[in-house]
């Protein structure tokens, strides 16, 4: 059921930059993000999403809120709904049902399948585990630095090298039909049922709610080692449950971490996946085999917006990460070059774990850089092939954002070729942004444009100093239960400004505000309260903080007296009411007095 636990459980386990990052096109500007506000009509961005706290906020219309409050306005659907659609991007099966109903869960229509996968990745694990049959192929896997601590978290399993182990092990429980379609068997002529996957060490699939739909099976022995008609890994066929295009080794457990560090490291295989996992790297999933398929990415788009990509550093990884470059076109691409034409596995096996997480998290150079270095001509002297060279990269370069990075890049250029001095690949840039720019100018101006590095800093919305002080002294509240404790004892307190009141008497309830909370407010007061949220003050309260700010707002307050008084006095006279108007004015002065 729903409740402000299981709401704030779902907040946390999302960032609010994805999800509204799904709808809105969003650049990084200073510590916040910034787009074209979606609830109202606007060529300059002045949508905020303020990441660190966890909302947004547009200068331009006013609307503010969490990202239960953005689902339910760009959505048009109730809080209710909005924390469901956000639950489920954060992968909770929430199931809303009417308590009425039998809590009967209806079953996937292909259980049977993910139950004889975790039937037959329990039965592989153990052969390979507690086995003497497993023993030489926990050696190997000894061998290739996988302690059995990582076999136990990969899963990892054997299939002996016998024609129907498993089989054997399964038909107790499960049908022959359900077997076959599980993709684990095959059926032969003679009615025979003959294990898939013989004689290979086994990498269980999983889906990216953590269910093992497939296997990989690496050969190991000797024996299959040194005869090259055998593959060297071999993988389930496709099924109802497996998808080998759109799947991603590793993504279950991955899942978190990507959505905390955002961004995902990608790999060609398991064992570079493993490896990345000892150097303590878990953002890492593995596209299984060099050629990344749209499918793929589409899933990972669920997931951040951000790829290190780390192919193998040989010549096919190389090239593979030119062609994923081009299915990443809406990701922010960096990209990992192993020394030596190693994978990631062969240079933990070389180097070290530490040695291993150093490269992947220090040496990364971007997409422009790469393709600088993959483009390059082999011979720098030949006039054609530089010309050819800078004609490729020219309109790459011009893509760039940022203007320093530009430079940089057409200095690397310049530095490679011996006809072409930095003015020359200069203009050849120039000249394609030119073009690019003529082109748009024809279209509707639609996204944001692409970010100069002084981006425009949004207005600050109009709020009175008053309001400005209280903001402050709630902001404070909320942040030290103490003071909010001092102020809960004190019964003539009150806020001025009625939002904050509000916000006042709720957050005195309940000591927070929740998001289910403050659904149930007005607009003004979810607004006041994401302005309390924006407040940037340091986390250390100053001596006096608390004394200063009381002054200031009993200050504010009588100022407000004062300029109600000063207008009722003009009122009075104007319509000819002196005794009245000197009353009045006798009193503010009276009170002009106090306030100095
Ligand atoms: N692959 C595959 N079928 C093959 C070869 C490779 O599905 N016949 C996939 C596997 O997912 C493998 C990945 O492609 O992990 C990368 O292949 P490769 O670089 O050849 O293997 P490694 O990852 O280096 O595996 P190992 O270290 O075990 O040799
Ligand atoms: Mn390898």
């Amino acid at each position: 059921m729903l409740n402000k636990d299981k709401i704030n459980e779902i907040k946390q386990a999302v960032n609010i930059v994805d999800i509204i990052g799904e709808s809105v096109a969003l650049t990084k500007a200073g510590r916040n993000y910034l787009g074209l506000c979606p609830f109202h009509g606007e060529k300059t961005p002045s949508f905020n999403v303020v990441e660190d706290k966890q909302f947004y906020h547009c200068f331009g219309c006013g609307k503010s809120g969490d990202v239960f409050k953005f689902i339910e306005d760009y959505r048009g659907i109730s809080f209710v709904d909005s924390v469901q659609v956000v639950a489920e991007k954060a992968g909770f099966q929430l199931d809303i049902q009417p308590s009425f109903s039998p809590q009967e869960k209806k079953e996937h229509p292909h259980q049977v399948l993910y139950d004889i996968h975790s039937e037959a990745t329990k039965f592989y694990h153990a052969l390979l585990m507690t086995t003497k049959m497993g023993e030489p192929a926990r050696a190997y896997l000894h061998q290739r630095g996988l302690t059995d601590e990582v076999m136990k978290t990969f899963q990892i399993g054997l299939a002996p090298s016998e024609p129907n182990y498993l089989f054997q092990g399964l038909s107790q429980k499960f049908s022959e039909a359900d077997l076959l379609n599980s993709g684990l068997f095959n059926a032969a002529d003679n009615n025979q049922v003959y294990d898939a996957f013989q004689g290979r060490i086994i990498f269980p699939l999983t889906d990216e709610y953590g269910r093992v739909v497939a296997f990989s099976g690496r050969i190991w022995q000797a024996a299959d080692l040194a005869n090259k008609q055998i593959a060297k890994y071999k993988n389930s066929r496709s099924t109802a449950i497996f998808n080998k295009s759109y799947e991603l080794y590793h993504l279950d457990k991955a899942k978190a971490t990507i959505k905390k560090s955002r961004e995902v490291y990608l790999m060609e295989g398991f064992m570079d996946v493993i490896a990345a996992h000892r150097a303590g790297i878990d953002n890492a999933v593995a596209s299984m085999g060099t050629a990344l398929t749209r499918e793929q990415v589409q899933h990972l788009s669920k997931f951040c917006k951000k790829v290190v990509l780390t192919y193998d550093g040989d010549a096919a990884g190389q090239a593979a990460t030119v062609k994923a470059l081009e299915e990443l076109k809406d990701f922010q691409v960096e990209i990992v070059t192993l020394p030596d034409n190693m994978d990631p596995d062969e240079f933990i096996a070389r180097h070290s774990e530490e040695a291993l997480e150093q490269v992947l998290t220090k040496s990364r150079i971007s997409d422009v850089e790469f393709l600088i270095h993959y483009l390059k001509p082999e011979n720098p002297d030949n006039l054609q092939m530089q010309i050819e060279f800078v004609d490729q990269i020219a309109p790459i370069i011009a893509k760039t954002a940022s203007i320093t990075a530009q430079n940089s890049y057409i200095y690397k250029v310049a530095d490679l070729l011996s006809d072409f001095d930095y003015g020359q690949v200069e203009q050849a840039v120039n000249t394609v942004r030119l073009q690019h720019r003529q082109e748009r100018s024809q279209q509707v101006y639609q996204q944001s444009s692409p970010t100069s590095p002084l981006q425009e800093l949004p207005r600050q919305s109009k709020i009175t100093s008053l309001m400005r002080t209280e903001n402050h002294l709630l902001y404070r509240m909320k942040e030290h239960a103490y003071i909010l404790n001092n102020y809960r004892l004190r019964e003539d307190f009150y806020f001025i400004t009625p939002e904050l009141q509000t916000l006042f008497l709720l957050l005195k309830k309940h000591g927070e505000i929740s998001s289910y909370d403050l659904a149930q407010q007005d607009e003004a007061v979810q607004r006041a309260w994401y302005r309390v949220l924006e407040e940037k003050l340091p986390i250390e309260i100053g001596e006096n903080e608390l004394e200063e700010l009381e002054e200031r707002r009993h200050r504010e307050l009588l100022k407000k007296e004062s300029q109600a008084k000063t207008r009722l006095i003009r009122e009075h006279s104007h319509i000819g009411n002196d005794d009245l108007a000197l009353d009045e004015l006798a009193q503010l002065i009276a009170q002009k007095r106090k306030m100095e």
